[in-house]
């Protein structure tokens, strides 16, 4: 079976998602770069070992890669997920689990990458949002994509609102790639994402809908 570690910076939503999933694989640990993360108690009450590595204890961002990727190794981690882990990586972490870290973004990338994704489609007036999921590289945002959800962006859409409609979709697919991860399905080959047997989506999703 294969082993995971997820690494979450707060509330830990999409953790908690992945941990009620039934995934086919041993989540080994759950690790943060803050103590204060809500996710960590959710993720102890399940039993799950859980660890924080506090950036804030590192003179520099290399340091505290080295020090994440050492905790990391310990569990002998097959992929690395980020769920919510706020930290932008290093190009030498992103190349020690090359093709095994995977990460959750909250827009259909590569539009709006970075952070305040949905106030940022909110202003632009766009008509379809979503979450993507990506094998992690060194260009932040930018890695071969696994899988992407969309949904309908609504004329009386606040931030929040919209936030919570693309969150619910990151709970569905976020697991799904998981899966195909640890169950062989999905892998990066040469750069690029490869399936085993290859999905098909069949409708499209029309924003605002049809008369
Ligand atoms: C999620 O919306 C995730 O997509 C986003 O942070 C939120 C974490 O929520 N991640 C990023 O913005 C990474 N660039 P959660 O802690 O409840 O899973």
């Amino acid at each position: 079976m294969k082993k995971i570690v997820i690494l979450i910076s707060g509330r830990g939503s999409n953790m908690q998602a992945l941990l009620q999933a039934q995934l086919p694989c041993t989540i080994a640990a759950v690790i943060s770069n803050r103590a204060s993360a809500e996710g960590l108690s959710f993720a102890a009450a399940q039993g799950i070992p859980t660890a924080v590595i506090s950036h804030q204890d590192y003179p520099t961002r290399a340091d505290f890669d080295v020090a994440l990727a050492k905790v990391i190794d310990q569990y002998q981690a097959d992929f690395v997920i980020l769920a919510g882990f706020m930290r932008i990586l290093t190009p030498e972490f992103v190349s020690h689990y090359c093709g095994r870290l995977v990460n959750i973004h909250p827009s259909l990338l590569p539009a709006y990458t970075g952070l305040h994704t949905h106030a940022r489609a909110l202003q632009d007036d766009i008509k379809i949002h979503g979450c993507t999921v990506h094998f992690v590289t060194a260009d932040l945002d930018h890695g071969p994509i696994i899988i992407q959800a969309a949904v309908p962006v609504l004329c009386d859409d606040t931030e929040d609102v919209l936030s919570e409609r693309v969150l619910l979709e990151e709970h569905r697919v976020y697991p799904q790639a998981v899966r195909w991860l640890c169950d062989g399905e999905v892998s990066l080959i040469e750069g690029k994402v490869k399936f085993c047997h290859q999905k098909q989506a069949s409708f499209a999703l029309i924003s605002p809908g049809l008369e």
